[in-house]
């Protein structure tokens, strides 16, 4: 099984970035968790990170060329206006869970909508970085 792991915008800032709201781990302590949690799982890992809308989409697109199994998408502010990146993760029909590392329900009121949640099989969020295992054990667990 071959998992992608997409980050958005400011993610790769993990570490400086509002560590009270994020940690003070960074994006390369992130993908060292990930690859231990896919290495015990006996899957395969990939990640790929972007502060550009279209290159997230182009990553989703490329997905579904390479045979990915499972999508974990944290596509940081793009979440709440991006209908491009939501339109993509439909079109490749790949099961997708959408991970927050903030609970997002309980901040501002511009963070309320998700255009990802329609189309991902499951939203984590408030979990820190822990939510991207649990979203890799979901795809796992409910693998076609
Ligand atoms: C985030 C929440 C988003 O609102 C924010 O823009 C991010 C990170 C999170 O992981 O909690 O960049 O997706």
């Amino acid at each position: 099984m071959k998992i992608l792991v997409i980050n958005g915008a400011n993610l790769n800032m993990l570490g400086i970035r509002e560590p009270g709201i994020y940690g003070s781990d960074t994006y390369e302590d992130l993908k060292k968790l990930i690859s231990k949690h896919a290495e015990e799982k006996k899957v395969d890992v990939e990640f790929y990170q972007s502060n550009h809308e279209g290159d997230l989409v182009d990553a989703i697109q490329k997905a579904y060329f390479d045979k990915i199994d499972g999508i974990v998408i944290n596509p940081g502010a793009y979440t709440h206006t991006s209908l491009a990146i939501a339109d993509a993760v439909k079109a490749v029909k790949i099961p997708t869970v959408e991970v927050h590392i903030s609970d997002v329900t309980t901040r501002e009121a511009y963070r309320q909508i998700s255009y990802i949640r329609e189309v991902a099989a499951k939203t984590i969020m408030g979990k820190g970085f822990q939510g991207y295992l649990e979203a890799m054990d979901f795809l796992i667990e409910n693998r076609g």
